[in-house]
């Protein structure tokens, strides 16, 4: 495996970045190709992005798939997206695992499509012991979602109202092994969370950006971690 290394200008490299990758619809009705073109380029970033960013010593990325809102959209674009994606883990699942990364979802996986789940699974299956960077991948994913299913969970298990806590809470989100966000980018030029990770972000940098999903290079992933690295995270105190 290539040895990983941080570029001397980036002094300080976040340990989990989360992508909000938006604005794939644009970008193909900019150029009058269906929005289902745009997602497809979109995927293809993905699988860019994933290079990229292996190169580093990062160790988490959390990509935003598909939110529990999506389901508002025509339901050809869903059941395109959801060929795109299962099209895409089946694709590159050899290559992920060759490169030594280990991939997990969040979400409510039980709502997607049979194939969909099952090319999950399997992908989560072979390549649950690699290390060199965990790629986390929200499906059917919402904040307020998790929250609400870690709470379900949390009462069913008996936990007694005097012993929840940030900490015994975290334990019951979709996965409580991979720690808070440090960075979080959103492309396509909307600036907000759209209930991304809600509970992981409360300390987060963030990083917006008006280039659309599909051109997103690694210039732009530069810019971004150059300025997470100038900043100065206090997290409440005085720092
Ligand atoms: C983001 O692109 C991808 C998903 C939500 C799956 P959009 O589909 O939101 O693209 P815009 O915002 O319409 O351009
Ligand atoms: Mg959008």
């Amino acid at each position: 495996m290539v040895a990983k290394s941080t570029p001397k200008q980036l002094e300080r490299l976040p340990n989990h970045v989360a992508i909000v990758p938006d604005g794939n619809g644009r970008w193909a009705e900019k150029r009058g190709w269906p929005r289902l073109e745009g997602h497809r380029a979109g995927a293809e970033n993905m699988h860019r992005m994933v290079q990229y960013l292996n190169k580093y010593p990062i160790n988490y990325v959390t990509l935003y798939g598909f939110s529990t809102e999506n389901w508002n959209r025509p339901e050809s674009e869903i059941k395109g997206l959801f060929q795109i994606l299962t099209a895409f883990i089946d694709r590159y699942l050899d290559e992920i695992h060759g490169k030594g990364i280990r991939l997990r979802h969040i979400g409510r996986l039980h709502q997607l499509p049979q194939s969909l789940r099952e090319s999950i699974t399997r992908a989560i299956a072979t390549t649950r012991d690699n290390t060199s960077m965990t790629l986390c991948v929200a499906f059917n994913y919402g904040g307020r979602a998790e929250i609400v299913d870690a709470m379900q969970r949390l009462i069913a298990d008996g936990v007694r109202p005097e012993d929840i806590t940030e900490e015994s809470l975290s334990k019951y989100l979709y996965a409580a092994d991979i720690p808070d966000v440090d960075l979080l980018i959103r492309t396509g030029d909307e600036t907000r969370l759209s209930n991304f990770l809600l509970w992981q972000t409360a300390y987060s940098e963030y990083h917006f950006t008006r280039v659309l999903w599909p051109d997103f290079r690694k210039r732009d992933l530069d810019r971004a971690l150059l300025s997470y690295s100038r900043r100065k995270r206090r997290f409440g105190g005085l720092g």
